[in-house]
């Protein structure tokens, strides 16, 4: 590693805001720590999803579940040791299958196992055709505080092209539902660029999901993703990449004049209602992800490396095995090398940026190691400083592949 020069200006172990890639001293804090939790079933498989989501069939094993999920926290628990739980999310799947009194036996297991925040964020996935009345207050109950529904479109028609098992009164009916159990923080999951949706018919979805009042919207593009019923047999009626484009500007625009403020590629929020659970992916925090399929990463920010571990994708094999090295899909290490890109692939998502000092926080790296990439990004107007952060511009945000691109060693 270069010396600190004489030159610099900043204090010394803080990051070097010229670049010059001297070492200013690893560091010793831990970045936070979310609890990624998955849950892997769901009433039926919608043609466009890649998720790790299987139909159940029959009665669902939840107690069986729970005791695996358990087995498997208590195996990575050593990775951990000591340090606060942020957020807990319930991913899935269609975490809301799972009856209020496993959420909570989980939740009970894992508070006695991790130190949780006094402000834990916990969010439960839930499916708006599967919300019963009463359930809501039960998982509220349980520790539940935040309720992310996944609605995709209120239009009925559309409903049922892309295989939801709900239509749009239900998913209202859902919304309210949670809302009298006393939920504040709601978010709503909406797709664009569906089969044969027109700008004004987005613009609508949007319109309904106001009505409701929500404190959070998710705005995703549709994407055929391989190995699913939609890119084997791609449906009709596709917007191409403009219309798609056009799409996506004017719904951005409807949702920053109802004050949901843009604050990743597809996140949007009411102000202070930012999901904190996603956030800390964003920006290259830990987390543990425990269940089947599931992805954790942990950081070792002095020895510069990033620990990527995941669990076996089926949930019968995950069950089987949990609490044994079997259960584990894959241990990789991501070296210093690599690490630039995997930090970009993340914050360049997020329109807040990065500064030097978090890039140092959060990889151990000195700041020196983004160059010239970071040289080349500012200069082709990908990326804008703004006071001490590194933002991404517009066009940048157009092209965060080829801007993430530069990052790779
Ligand atoms: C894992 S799902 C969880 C929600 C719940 N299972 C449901 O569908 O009601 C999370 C969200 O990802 C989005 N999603 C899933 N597949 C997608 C795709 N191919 N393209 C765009 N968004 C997708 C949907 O909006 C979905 O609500
Ligand atoms: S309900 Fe959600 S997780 Fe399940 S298949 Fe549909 S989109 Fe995927």
């Amino acid at each position: 590693m270069t010396q600190r020069p004489a030159s610099c200006s900043h204090a010394p172990g803080d990051a070097c805001p010229d670049g010059h890639g001297h070492d200013t001293g690893p560091s010793l804090v831990p970045p936070p720590l979310a609890l990624y939790v998955h849950l892997p079933w769901c009433v039926r498989k919608c043609p466009y999803c890649d998720f790790n989501s299987h139909a159940g069939k029959g009665a669902l094993p939840f107690d069986a579940y729970i005791d695996a999920l358990i087995r498997d926290l208590d195996q990575d628990l050593p990775l951990v040791w000591g340090r606060v739980v942020s957020s807990v999310f319930f991913g899935g799947g269609t975490p809301s299958l799972f009856p209020p009194g496993a959420i909570d036996r989980f939740l009970q297991e894992a508070s006695a196992r991790l130190r949780f925040a006094p402000n834990l964020e916990v969010t439960l996935e839930t499916n708006p055709g599967t919300a019963e009345h009463g359930r809501f207050d039960r998982y509220r109950a349980a520790g539940v505080n935040r309720i992310s529904f996944g609605i995709q479109t209120f239009d009925d028609a559309a409903l049922q092209r892309l295989g939801r098992i709900h239509d749009s009164h239900e998913a209202e009916h859902a919304v309210r539902l949670a809302q009298d159990a006393g939920y504040d923080n709601i978010n709503i999951d909406l797709m664009y660029a569906l089969p044969q949706q027109t700008l004004a018919q987005a613009a609508h979805d949007l319109e309904r999901a106001f009505a409701l009042a929500p404190t959070h919207i998710s705005h995703y593009q549709l994407t055929l993703e391989p190995n699913t019923v939609f890119f084997a047999r791609p449906p009709q009626g596709l917007p191409d990449e403009d219309s798609a484009w056009d799409i996506q500007e004017h719904c951005q625009a409807l949702l920053a004049e109802r004050g949901y403020g843009q604050y990743e590629v597809s996140a949007y929020a009411r102000p202070g209602y930012q999901c904190a659970h996603n956030l800390n992916y964003w920006r290259f925090g830990d987390y543990l992800g425990i269940g089947a399929g599931a992805h954790g990463k942990l950081s070792s920010g002095a020895q510069q490396h990033v620990l990527r571990r995941w669990k076996h994708k089926h949930p019968q094999a995950f069950m089987d095995n949990a609490g044994t090295p079997a259960a584990i899909g894959g241990d990789e290490v991501i070296d210093a090398a690599r690490l630039p890109f995997e930090y970009m692939l993340n914050l360049l998502r997020l329109h807040e940026g990065f500064s030097l000092r978090d890039f140092q926080a959060r990889t151990g790296l000195a700041p020196g190691v983004l160059q010239p990439a970071l040289a080349t990004a500012l200069e082709r107007g990908w990326l804008h400083r703004d006071g001490g952060r590194l933002v991404p511009t517009d066009l940048g945000r157009r092209f965060t592949n080829d801007v993430v691109a530069l990052f790779l060693a």
